[in-house]
């Protein structure tokens, strides 16, 4: 067995006080890892087209005195509720829809079925958690219980991010949402952290055809925007009666292009235009002293990326593209992007030391890594100070998104563990693997009792 075991479904749902561990577990490590992803890939007789639809579970790995506790549950979205109900895919995915009647076609204009299935990426906002996907619906969910709570707050738009940062002025959010209908609008918007808290629409860029959109970055005074040039008619999104994500086109003649624009609401810079590429995921940006923004982001030649993440490719072993990491450096005086590749090692699914260097320059970035020949199968970690990399790897292991977790005392940026679910194929179980972020020596591991389905994204919540 290899990563295949990767995308098939976990029914099972569970509460185990102690994992076994192997090696130590930090003492000081005190709060929880929760994650999300896919974990169910069919309904009834149909199965799901991507990686991106399967039903999300949430998974809680706990912390305590060297010990680690596990448990894990379906999301209750209304979506998996749907399906649960009525034994059929009920809302659409990124890749799925349901069977529907023209009839009921042609309603879903007018109120579209918008699918809440936070499969993606998860958020604390103030002492709320909720599960993300990029439609403007997150669901609440108690971290202890994992229950899930109803719609966690509004998004002002049609389309958004599961990776909003942290707005450091007072602990809420910042994120991007695409606001489509007749006229559309890339916006970015801050949501405090009180429950009482409404969004802010803090900047916006109208825009004719909008781009995919998974990512963004942030400087501290701007937002920063990468048009790729794999683009949606919104049109056609209302009206193709085809799948989500089979609407966007790529198109490279377009360019990629980046637009600053002020997080105060005022200028915007922009758009600057480069070569034609792909990416899910920023990494990180600031600006230098000149004005010049830093943006790194991990980036494809093109979208071949969404095709090969068919649930179809990756369980006959297909190889993804390789990722790189890639430093644009965006000046606004003369209107120029420059790029250039910082390491060789291919690397996604990025993680910084996020609470000391968001907005700020950093040295490290840890990722997923592939040798080219088939899924994620090591952990990388990128020094920029030298441009070189290490990575952990293991036969027939496959690693998800390792999630830095810095030292209470840290002593500099780095200093902290790597937190990683590493489905082990020989096994068919997975690991949690406890790593030195600094050198990736192994610290520890914990080990699952059965195989989690690989997921997207994590965070580690200290207080939990
Ligand atoms: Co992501």
């Amino acid at each position: 067995m290899g990563s295949e075991l990767g995308f098939e479904t976990l029914e099972r749902e569970t509460r185990i006080e102690a994992l076994p561990v192997e090696g130590e577990i930090p003492e000081w490590l005190g709060g929880s890892l929760l994650r999300t992803g896919p974990a169910k890939f069919e309904v009834g007789t149909r199965g799901m087209s991507h990686w991106f639809d399967g039903l999300a579970m949430l998974h809680r790995f706990g912390f305590a005195g060297g010990r680690v506790s596990y448990a894990n549950r379906f999301l209750e979205s209304r979506a998996y509720r749907a399906a649960a109900e009525t034994g059929e895919i009920s809302y659409s995915e990124f890749a799925t829809d349901p069977c529907r009647s023209l009839f009921k076609r042609a309603m879903s204009l007018f109120r579209p079925a918008l699918s809440d299935n936070g499969n993606v990426n998860l958020v604390q906002l103030g002492e709320r958690f909720a599960a993300m996907t990029e439609t403007p619906i997150p669901v609440e969910f108690d971290p202890e219980t994992l229950a899930a709570a109803g719609v966690a707050w509004e998004v002002p738009g049609t389309l958004t991010t599961a990776h909003p940062h942290l707005d450091r002025a007072n602990g809420g959010m910042l994120n991007y949402a695409a606001a489509l209908g007749p006229r559309n609008h890339y916006r970015f918007f801050g949501l405090g952290p009180g429950t009482g808290d409404e969004p802010r629409v803090l900047a916006t860029l109208p825009t004719r055809e909008p781009a995919y959109m998974h990512s963004f970055g942030l400087t501290e005074r701007w937002f920063v925007l990468a048009e790729y040039p794999f683009v949606v008619n919104p049109l056609a999104l209302a009206l193709s009666g085809r799948p989500y994500i089979e609407n966007y086109r790529w198109k490279p003649e377009r360019g990629t292009r980046f637009t600053l624009l002020a997080r105060d609401g005022g200028e915007v810079l922009g758009p600057f235009e480069t070569d034609a590429c792909f990416g899910f995921h920023h990494v990180n940006a600031y600006a230098e002293p000149d004005g010049t923004v830093v943006a790194d982001v991990c980036t494809f030649a093109d979208a071949e990326i969404v095709e090969s993440l068919y649930l179809g490719n990756l369980r006959n072993g297909a190889a993804i593209p390789a990722p790189e990491l890639t430093r644009f450096t965006i000046s606004p005086g003369p209107g120029t992007v420059t790029s250039e590749r910082l390491i060789a090692d291919p690397i996604d699914l990025p993680r910084i030391d996020y609470g000391r260097c968001n907005e700020r320059p950093h040295r490290y970035v840890w990722g997923a890594g592939t040798d080219g020949t088939g899924f994620f199968d090591r952990i990388v970690r990128a020094d920029l100070a030298d441009r070189s990399s290490t990575t952990w790897s293991e036969a027939d292991c496959w690693p998800g998104e390792p999630v830095f977790v810095s030292r209470p005392d840290a002593s500099g940026e780095g200093d902290g563990v790597l937190l990683s679910l590493v489905l082990d194929g020989a096994a068919g179980t997975t690991i949690l693997l406890v790593l030195d972020a600094r050198t990736l020596d192994e610290i520890g591991r914990a080990q699952v009792p059965h195989h989690i389905p690989f997921g997207f994204h994590g965070q580690y919540a200290a207080a939990v």
